[in-house]
């Protein structure tokens, strides 16, 4: 049953998925999927301005807003770290109290500090910035759009999420993805495991899922996701060997042959092609990492609506 506007989520600012309750991660998922299916965006008779503020790489995630913000018929200002004057040292909040004071409504910001949000909404009673905020990805801490659309990937492959098994394999120490998936995936019903080099497996995801070899779990599992290794994270690269990796943890040929009927790949992206998995495998019919892409435009249409109206914002007609 489609929500209607009274119904639909209202945010202020959207964040982390740790709030999320079902029904509202359902309800995102089904907003996705109107607009995929080509449904109508709301008319908005005031201008929604926004700026996609990208403090590390991104392809996928900053595109990808900037697609839904297009689609939902908003104005994006440009905004680059490297020439802006965060350079000359100006601090995130005042950055931001800049863009907002020439107008700017909404700010999708990826930042290398965990939760470098907190200082942008827990203002004192003489700071005014008055914009929403869109995490992007925040450090190691959460990724909230990834995991969205991720949700919405699988719920489109098996209609639910209750006892499905998830295996999410690889660089789990520095993974966002993990920490924002492994969430909202118990939240949900589904069982999860682990795998990967055991050295990236610590207490912190005991709660969520128990380890496992690959080899063990693979035949078993109905969705697998992969997980990028970060070098750029890793303080020291103990002689990394990519072939030695593909070997032992990754999703090799014979290894996707073992896997079930139904079963699926995701892979947040970038892909380390013949590392996480086989570079035959990037585009193989089990594989959703181009319908992920695909799906995430939607996502964050929903996601950018929930704060929309949460706010507010564009005066819907
Ligand atoms: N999945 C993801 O966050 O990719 P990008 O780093 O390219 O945005």
């Amino acid at each position: 049953m489609m929500l209607n506007m009274q119904e639909r989520l209202k945010l202020q600012h959207f964040l982390t998925i740790k709030k999320l309750e079902n029904d509202q991660v359902k309800g995102l998922i089904e907003r996705a999927e109107y607009f995929k299916a080509g449904g109508a965006v709301a008319e908005y008779s005031q201008p929604i301005y926004a700026v996609n503020m990208f403090f590390e790489n991104s392809t996928r995630t900053h595109c990808s807003f900037e697609m839904a913000e297009r689609k939902l018929g908003i104005q994006t200002i440009p905004f680059d770290p490297a020439t802006s004057s965060v350079n000359k040292g100006e601090t995130l909040y005042d950055t931001l109290l800049s863009l907002n004071s020439i107008g700017v409504n909404l700010a999708v910001i990826r930042h290398s500090k965990n939760e470098y949000y907190n200082d942008l909404i827990n203002l004192n009673n003489t700071q005014k910035l008055n914009m929403g905020i869109i995490n992007a990805g925040d450090g190691s801490g959460q990724h909230p759009s990834q995991c969205l659309l991720d949700m919405m990937t699988i719920h489109e492959q098996f209609g639910h999420f209750k006892g499905l098994k998830v295996a999410i394999i690889g660089d789990l120490t520095n993974s966002r993805v993990a920490r924002s998936d492994m969430r909202l995936l118990q939240q949900l019903g589904a069982e999860i495991y682990f795998s990967g080099p055991e050295y990236w497996y610590s207490s912190e995801f005991e709660e969520f899922g128990k380890y496992g070899k690959v080899d063990e779990l693979i035949d078993q599992m109905d969705v697998v996701i992969l997980l990028r290794v970060q070098h750029e994270r890793h303080q020291k690269e103990v002689s990394f060997s990519p072939t030695a990796y593909h070997s032992e943890y990754g999703l090799t040929i014979e290894r996707y042959a073992r896997m079930k009927e139904r079963a699926i790949i995701m892979h947040p992206g970038p892909i380390n092609r013949g590392v996480e998995l086989a570079s035959d495998l990037v585009e193989a019919p089990k594989s959703r990492f181009s319908m992920q892409m695909k799906n995430g435009v939607f996502m964050r249409m929903a996601m950018i609506e929930a704060v929309i109206n949460g706010r507010g914002l564009g005066g819907e007609k």
